[in-house]
């Protein structure tokens, strides 16, 4: 049925002009919404879906929601699905619809009414946030609890791209004392640096900082498309989970050996209801502990996936290594797909052109010469 499509070369060179007109498009700013690990370059996806025929698009490991924000620039219906509960809120946000004026009003009205609720107390959080600050937090973490609405959906998303990160001189972009944006300094660590350099936490205007915000990343946000992100488990997906079938499927796994990301962003798991401390206990995510057992889950979702697409879907899939668990990616990659109907077309190199950082990169290891990352086409068998 799409014979060609899983040769997307002369599709590829077609796009470059095109992602290089878009790069200081503010209709991008809205993917730039949080940070979280390991997301793959915006152009990734987009080289596969720009030109293509239209059709439903699935990133069962959709982690910040790269993949259903291609789609949505593309025009395409989306779904993305991933175990992390801050991935999701991320993503979420990426499928959402809203203002600037209907985000701020949120905000105000949250911080100006709610009860700040459950303030955590200790060392830690009276470094790390200025008081008055912190009860704005909590009194945006009770109501964003349960959100209704896009602009509920939005505001969450703000507010853990603005929960933490570095002081400026001039006004402040992040709510927290001195802290990396990326991941989240862990107690005892963060306070010793905070204590043994004397920088005492300031108050920020939490209502100020998510205008701003607002203002950058909303002012221009792509029409909607139809889709969802959902949190669940992506080995124990249904045929009846969903009602529409998948023409494509653009993803990256955990690479053997990850941990979840959850520890590294235990403020941001706080804001969305988790405990307000490092919960190392939680690690549901696919990536350990053996690697026959880590082959069997990606064959599980390979399997599952299938079965919500259309025949002769494509699958394409980013894969890789991490420096401290050197295995072939290659080799984990087709022993995961063995044994289901996706039937490998094309295997290239994703380190190389234009592609961007390699997502082992980000993880803050001197990547070591035998780290490779590839991209993998394969398509659905037909019945
Ligand atoms: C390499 S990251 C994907 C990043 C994504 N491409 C982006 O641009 O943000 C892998 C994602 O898989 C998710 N994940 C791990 N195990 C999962 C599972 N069993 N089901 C669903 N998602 C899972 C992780 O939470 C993580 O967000």
């Amino acid at each position: 049925m799409h014979a060609n499509r899983t040769d997307r070369d002369v599709a590829a060179s077609n796009m470059e002009p095109w992602l290089k007109r878009r790069c200081s498009d503010p209709q991008l700013r809205l993917n730039a919404i949080s940070p979280y690990y390991t997301m793959f370059p915006l152009a990734f996806p987009l080289r596969v879906l720009a030109g293509a025929e239209r059709g439903w698009v699935l990133d069962p490991f959709c982690g910040r929601g790269t993949t259903n924000f291609a789609a949505r620039l593309v025009g395409f219906p989306t779904v993305g699905v991933d175990i992390n509960p801050i991935a999701v809120a991320i993503a979420q946000a990426k499928l959402a619809s809203t203002t600037v004026h209907g985000v701020v009003a949120r905000c105000q009205q949250i911080v100006e009414s709610e009860a700040p609720g459950d303030v955590p107390d200790g060392e830690f959080w009276r470094w790390c946030f200025h008081q008055k600050t912190l009860e704005d937090v909590c009194r945006l973490r009770q109501a964003l609890s349960d959100v209704q609405t896009e602009e509920d959906i939005v505001l969450r998303a703000l507010v853990l791209g603005v929960l933490h990160g570095p002081r400026n001189k001039g006004l402040p972009s992040y709510l927290s004392n001195q802290m990396p944006r990326t991941y989240a300094t862990k107690p005892d660590a963060a306070v010793r640096y905070w204590k043994s350099r004397e920088i005492h936490p300031v108050y920020v205007d939490v209502l100020d900082v998510v205008r701003r915000r607002a203002e950058h990343v909303l002012s221009h946000v792509p029409d909607k498309v139809p889709g969802f992100v959902r949190l669940a488990d992506s080995r124990t997906l249904a045929p009846d989970d969903f009602a529409m079938r998948f023409r494509y499927v653009i993803t990256s796994p955990p690479y053997f050996g990850m941990k979840t990301y959850v520890s590294d962003h235990w403020l941001r798991h706080w804001f969305l209801g988790g405990p307000p401390y490092v919960d190392y206990a939680s690690d549901p995510q696919l990536g350990r502990p053996s690697l026959p057992a880590f082959i069997e889950g990606l064959r599980e979702v390979w399997t599952r996936v299938s079965q919500v697409c259309e025949p002769g879907a494509l699958l394409v899939v980013r894969f890789g290594a991490i420096p401290s668990y050197e295995v072939d990616p290659v080799e984990v990659l087709r022993a995961s797909l063995s044994g289901t109907p996706w039937k490998e077309r094309r295997l290239c190199d994703a380190g190389s052109a234009s592609n961007g950082r390699r997502q082992a990169d980000q993880f803050q290891f001197v990547r070591s010469r035998s780290t490779l990352e590839v991209d993998l086409y394969a398509s659905l068998e037909e019945a």
